[in-house]
């Protein structure tokens, strides 16, 4: 029997690339949406698809070429819908409604952890929640899943948070719930592998939980070497030049968000990452240096 076909849209993105690896071990036939015919989908196993995956006659297209009657749906408020939530909402109705048109039999789509109970200064965050809303009503069978903070912004050059030997640097020196992209992509291919149970519902991705100076103990016991553990930058500066964010770390400092835990969703994945398992799996520092010796000699496509 042939294997069933995903379409992922924006498949080269931090999450994108790590859930093509997971539907790719799960058995799936991965279709990936890129703007761009030139990058490395094809080398990760997955079959590129030239696609705007926020212009719905691109996702038209998509589907058209494919055949993929399942679909993993992403929106993204900094970088495809340029800090506008009116715009990611767009984005990704745009999304389901191409999905509908196609006769799409399940969409998984990734929301974030407790995205309703946020303040209203964390504006990334509404389309979300409006989103998760225009799903339900929409027809489209569905599942939803809602990641914390990833572990991959621990090395996220982009954004100005290289991983480097011997320091890690967060935007909170507290306790914080983390997963990893690649868990995204595995209780996709869970809720994708059962309809019945997983139709019309939402999980939480949260793998594992602790502080700073834990991630960085995680991390020297890694590596062997010392790791030091600091912020990104003083909150006072957090709190003026990132006001957005702010508030979304005010949520995990003051209110002790999201409310899920990794116990729970271990009970759904029991082999999600930890720290320790996010670093080994990642392999590298920011320069392209192994962390220990017998992490994969492949970079972990983040
Ligand atoms: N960081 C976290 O801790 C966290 C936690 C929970 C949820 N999230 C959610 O994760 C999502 C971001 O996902 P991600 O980190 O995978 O994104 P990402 O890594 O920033 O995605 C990068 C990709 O987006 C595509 N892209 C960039 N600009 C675009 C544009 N103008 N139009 C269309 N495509 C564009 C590019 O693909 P091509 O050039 O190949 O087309 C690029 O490779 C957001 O919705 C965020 O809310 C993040």
């Amino acid at each position: 029997m042939s294997a069933e076909k995903i379409l992922v849209l924006n498949a080269t993105g931090k999450v994108g690339r790590n859930v093509c690896r997971a539907l790719l071990e799960a058995g799936y036939e991965v279709y990936g949406t890129t703007r761009s015919s030139k990058g490395t989908l094809a080398e990760q196993g997955v079959k590129p698809v030239v696609c705007n995956y926020t212009v719905r006659a691109d996702l038209d297209r998509a589907f058209a070429e494919t055949g993929a009657r399942k679909v993993f749906v992403i929106t993204d408020y900094f970088g495809a819908a340029k800090k506008s939530a009116s715009l990611e909402f767009e984005q990704g109705r745009a999304a389901i409604d191409a999905a509908k048109a196609a006769g799409v039999e399940h969409l998984v789509f990734m929301s974030v952890a407790d995205a309703e109970f946020f303040d209203e200064h964390v504006k990334h965050l509404h389309a979300k929640v409006a989103l998760e809303k225009y799903l339900h009503e929409s027809g489209v069978p569905f599942s939803i899943l809602r990641p914390c903070a990833f572990f991959e912004n621990l090395d996220d050059a982009a954004n100005w948070n290289p991983l480097k030997k011997g320091v890690v640097k967060f935007l909170t020196m507290q306790d914080c719930k983390y997963c990893a992209t690649y868990d995204i992509g595995r209780a996709a291919a869970i809720q994708l592998k059962d309809p019945q149970t997983w139709l019309g519902k939402s999980l939480d991705v949260i793998g594992w939980q602790g502080d700073l100076l834990q991630v960085a103990a995680a991390l020297s016991k890694v590596s062997g070497v010392p790791v030091k553990a600091k912020l990104a930058m003083p909150i006072f500066l957090r709190k003026l030049f990132l006001k957005d964010l702010h508030h979304m770390f005010l949520y995990y400092e003051l209110q002790k968000g999201p409310r899920g835990t990794p116990e729970a969703f271990k009970k759904i994945l029991p082999g999600a990452l930890s720290a320790q398992d996010w670093f080994r799996f990642h392999g590298r520092y920011s320069n392209g240096e192994k962390i220990a010796p017998d992490c994969a000699t492949v970079r972990s496509p983040v």
